[in-house]
């Protein structure tokens, strides 16, 4: 259970980078998801091990790796990582955003989304891709409010709970999108290996 302020006295939701020390509140958030929702790709909980070494990871790249806390207490969690491994695409950023199942639809999503877009446009990349599981209604609209267009449909390409899964695929610029050039120091100088 979360030990925060019933929502009618909830104090502010504030975003701020994540710390290593957010790292079991991360975990305990995206281990819920993992084992009741369709989106996450993973089937197990993952090691605390394992989020520690992709925040670095995304840290050494420049890339935003954010939390958002309530009274206290860290109540989602959202980052970038590399759209594609290959240079060309350096510009370019898939996202990842996971609320505490306690306090969804409260506003944390859309400060999560807001911080990340601007943390991402701020370094430079263009475009900010997300893969989203057919069904999932919340993060589709989310996306939508936020100006991401709908681009495409991967059919069947999920098998979670014995069923197959489409994903849904979203874009949106930052920035200046593609109406400029990127700048020398802009984007992601190296593709990490996550
Ligand atoms: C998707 C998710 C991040 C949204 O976060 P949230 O904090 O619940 O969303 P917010 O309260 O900020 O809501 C912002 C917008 O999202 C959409 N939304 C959120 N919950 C919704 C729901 N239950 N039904 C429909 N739309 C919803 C709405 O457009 C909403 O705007 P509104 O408040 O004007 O209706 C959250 O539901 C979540 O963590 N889900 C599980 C993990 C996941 O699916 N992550 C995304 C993987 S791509």
């Amino acid at each position: 259970m979360l030990d925060i302020a019933p929502a009618a006295t909830a104090p502010e939701i504030t975003v701020r980078p994540s710390t290593e020390a957010d790292v079991p509140e991360m975990l305990a958030i995206y281990t819920h998801h993992v084992q009741h929702g369709l989106g996450e790709f993973d089937l197990e909980p993952l090691h605390p091990d394992d989020i520690k070494r992709r925040r670095k990871n995304m840290l050494k790249r420049r890339l935003p790796h954010l939390v958002a806390e309530r009274g206290g207490a860290v109540v989602g969690y959202a980052y970038a990582v590399p759209f594609r491994k290959r240079p060309a695409y350096r510009y370019v950023v898939k996202n990842s955003i996971y609320v505490h199942h306690e306090v969804l639809h409260a506003g944390v999503g859309r400060k999560l989304l807001a911080a990340l877009i601007d943390a991402c446009a701020a370094v430079g990349f263009r475009q900010m891709i997300a893969y989203i599981e057919a069904g999932n209604e919340p993060s589709i609209s989310l996306h939508e409010s936020f100006g991401f267009d709908r681009v495409g449909v991967l059919k069947s390409v999920g098998y979670k709970f014995g069923r197959w899964t489409d994903s849904v695929m979203l874009q949106r610029p930052l920035g200046e999108g593609d109406t400029t050039a990127p700048r020398l120091g802009e984007g992601s100088s190296e593709m990490p290996e996550l």
